[in-house]
Order: structure tokens, then sequence, then C-alpha cells
């Protein structure tokens, strides 16, 4: 396998330029649409009501504000409500605390819903102490604490025969293209949805309010923006290595030795991906599909409900008998937003989790990985010790194509 090791470099370099570009382009876009939300959000500031505008200020003693005419749902004819300002009626207004769904003339039909009670579940759910962000929080606190003490035990993973001074290419530039197309989208998504989540808290102390509201505002921007990279990426990286994501039998093998990362010199076999890439692959793959969508279904709201229909479906494959009842499959549109909120962020939250240990292994866990997605080219000795199977099959190639060639080199 000739080296080609200059070409190489400059195609590296190129990948490496078109990737600041392409980052350089969305900061630059970011930086306008923000100016120009600033702008807009100033000229409405100025905008008043019209005079002829319901208001909720209180009303002088001893008069009475007309409601518009309501009635219940369903066939039952409309009449104007029997409410006389405070003289409510109390059972009317009981209803409408429970959620009770009224009709009304206007085209938004969820206005008939006055009071949707199950927000205030979805509400405490993400609440300062909820759990969402609680358990989020630990989450990735643990696994942060769980590298660190990785790597105080375990140290740096070393090539143990040294680097060789031989190259062999591991990714070409399209693949490394779609790594860090996906790669800088998902850190891009993921800080600013953590600041949605936890910058109040945060940030405010830091850099204050206004700061805070600049960053989230660029942060929104990004989040909803850069979220179309991460799927186009999330495309480009499924068809080029699910091939070599497959399960295997090398896989049981790798997992029995620990992937041999808990003892030094042990190196089970492993092709192009071991079992714990494979483990990463899929975990973003799904993780991946299923956040996005969810994520569009927020971008444009009411317009695609998810979760109706994936209750059905649950229940006819028998959630019942784990989750101890069926799951509702009759949403309002509210609900269908609340549960798309929630599942983005716990699935966010897993990936992101996930992710950080990818991060931390494929730089700083181990000698010689990085420079599969830095430069292209790994050292063989590195690779013969991670990926000895598919080291034996790229010389068995590259020996069947060019008989002359030295294998490997
Ligand atoms: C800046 C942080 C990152 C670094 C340093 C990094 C590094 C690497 C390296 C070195 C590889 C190749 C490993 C090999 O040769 O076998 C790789 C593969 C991969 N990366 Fe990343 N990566 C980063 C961020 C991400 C992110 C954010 C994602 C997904 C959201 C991601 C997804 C993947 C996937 C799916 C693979 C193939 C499977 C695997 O090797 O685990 N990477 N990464």
């Amino acid at each position: 396998m000739s080296l080609r090791r200059s070409k190489l470099r400059r195609r590296g370099m190129m990948i490496g330029i078109s990737a600041i570009g392409l980052a350089l382009a969305i900061f630059l876009v970011s930086v306008l649409q923000i100016s120009l939300t600033v702008n807009e959000a100033l000229a409405q500031s100025s905008v008043r009501p019209p005079d002829n505008a319901v208001t909720n200020a209180p009303m002088a003693p001893g008069e009475i504000r007309v409601p518009d005419a309501v009635a219940p749902s369903g066939d039952a004819p409309v009449a104007p409500l029997d409410i006389l300002g405070p003289n409510s009626d109390a059972t009317l207004w009981g209803e409408i605390r429970q959620g009770s769904t009224f009709t009304v003339s206007i085209p938004d039909r969820k206005a008939a819903t006055l009071v949707q009670s199950e927000g205030v579940a979805w509400e405490r759910m993400r609440a300062q102490n909820g759990p969402l962000r609680t358990y989020g929080g630990m989450a990735i606190f643990a696994m942060l604490a769980l590298l660190f003490v990785f790597y105080l035990f375990r140290g740096r993973i070393a090539i143990e025969e040294g680097r060789s001074g031989i190259l062999i290419e591991r990714f070409k530039p399209v693949e490394r293209f779609g790594h860090w197309l996906l790669a800088v989208s998902f850190i891009l998504l993921a800080l600013s949805g953590l600041n949605l989540l936890y910058g109040r808290d945060l940030l405010i102390p830091i850099f204050g309010k206004e700061a805070f509201a600049t960053i989230t505002m660029a942060g929104k921007w990004i989040h909803n923006n850069v979220a179309w990279a991460f799927m186009l990426a999330l495309v480009l990286v499924f068809v080029m290595w699910v091939v070599h994501n497959l399960p295997s039998m090398t896989d049981i093998r790798w997992i029995m030795k620990g992937g041999g990362l808990f003892t030094e010199g042990v190196h089970p076999p492993s092709k192009k991906f071991n079992a714990g890439q494979k483990l990463i692959f899929w975990s973003v793959i799904l993780l991946g599909a299923s956040v996005s969508l969810s994520g569009v279904s927020l971008l444009f709201p009411y317009e695609l409900p998810l979760f109706a229909k994936t209750f059905e479906i649950l229940n006819s494959l028998g959630v019942e008998a784990v989750w101890g009842a069926p799951l509702a499959t009759e949403l309002t549109p509210l609900e269908e937003m609340q549960y798309a909120q929630i599942w983005h962020t716990i699935v966010a939250l897993a990936m992101i989790v996930i992710v950080i240990a990818h991060i931390y292994i494929g730089s700083l866990g181990m000698e010689g990985a990085f420079d599969a997605m830095g430069s292209g080219m790994v050292d063989y000795n590195w690779a013969e010790e991670h990926h000895g199977l598919w080291v034996e099959k790229m010389e068995q190639e590259s020996a069947g194509a060019d008989p002359a060639a030295t294998p490997a080199e």
C-alpha cells in the first residue's frame, strides 16, 4: 500500500479548511440573523395594542365585564354563559381548571382549552429542581467523574509497540468531512441546548442578564439552523459506515475481553470498528434520528404530532404489561408538544453523556486515535493493536490490487 503522505496531508488540510470555512459561514449568518432579530424586537417594543383590545385590568367596583359566548364541546347548543363578574360559576371554573375543552369561534382551536392541566405536570418535569434538569446534570457529571477515574487508573492508552513511523490510511476525506460536520454541529446543538436547560442558573451570575439574553438568542438561532447540518451529517455517516457496524462474532470476543481497555497488553482482534465503536455508532444513529424527529416536531409546532401514534404502536406491542396501564392515545395538540419537548431533552442528554465518552477516547484517552480523524492516517502499530483484522484485510486488498506493493505501507 503506497503512503502518498504529502498528497493525503494536502487533502487533510483541504478538509480542515473547508470545515473551518463552514463554521465561519455559520457564525457570520448567525451574527446577521441576531442583529435582524434585535432590530425587530426593538421595533415591536413601540407597538401599542389597539383601543378596542380586550383587557385584563381590574374592574371598577360594581362593573360587570361581559364574557365571550362559549359552550361545552360536542353538539350542545352555544349559549352565553351565566357569569356575572365576580359571581362566577364554581362548577364551570372547576371544569375549566380540570382541563375541559370548550368551543371557540376563532380559527385557533387550541384556545378552547383555557387551562391545560397536563401543563402543570410538564412544568414540574422541567422545573429548576425537576427530574429532567437534576438527573440530566447528574448523568453528565457521573460520566465526567467516571472518565476521570478511568484516566487516573489506566492513564492514556499507549501504542504498546511504539510508533512504527509507517502510516496507513484509515478514513477518506469524505468520511472525515462527514464526521466533523456531525461533530461540530452536535457540539453547537449540545451547548446551545444545555444553555436553555441550565444557562439561566449558570450564566446569569457570571455574565449578567443582558449578555445572557444575547447569548441565548444567538444559541436559539444556532440550535434551529445548525440542526439541518446535523441531520445531513447523520445521514452521511450512516450511509458511509453502516456496513462496518453490523454485529459479528468478533464483537462477542472483543466484549469478553473488555476491549483490552482495562488491561495492558490485551488487544482483542477487531475489524474496522470494534464492538465499543459499534455501540457508539448505533447510539448516535438511533438517538440522533429520534432527537431530530422530535426537534422537527418542535420546530414546526402542531404540524408533526408524533406521540399519539407512537403510543398506539407501543400499546399494540404490549407495553401495558411493563407500564401497568395503556399509554394515552388521545392527546391534545398541546400535550403532543409537551411530550416532544420532554423526549427531545431526554434523548439529547443521553447522547451528550455517550458522546463525552467518545470524545475522551478519541482524543486524550488513546495515543494515536485522533490521527484517524485528523489527518486520516494512523500509525501501522496503532492499527494492528486496535484493528488487527481490518489491517489484514487492507493488506490483502492492496496486495490483490498491486502484487508488487509492500503490505500496509
Ligand atoms: C471533538 C470531538 C470529537 C473527537 C476528537 C472525535 C474523534 C473521533 C475519532 C478519532 C474517531 C475514529 C476512531 C477510529 O479510528 O476508530 C471517531 C469516530 C466516530 N465519531 Fe467522533 N469525535 C468527536 C466528536 C464526535 C461527535 C460529537 C459525534 C457524534 C455526535 C461523533 C461520532 C463519531 C462516530 C459515530 C464515529 C464512528 C464510530 C466510532 O469510532 O466510535 N464524534 N471520532
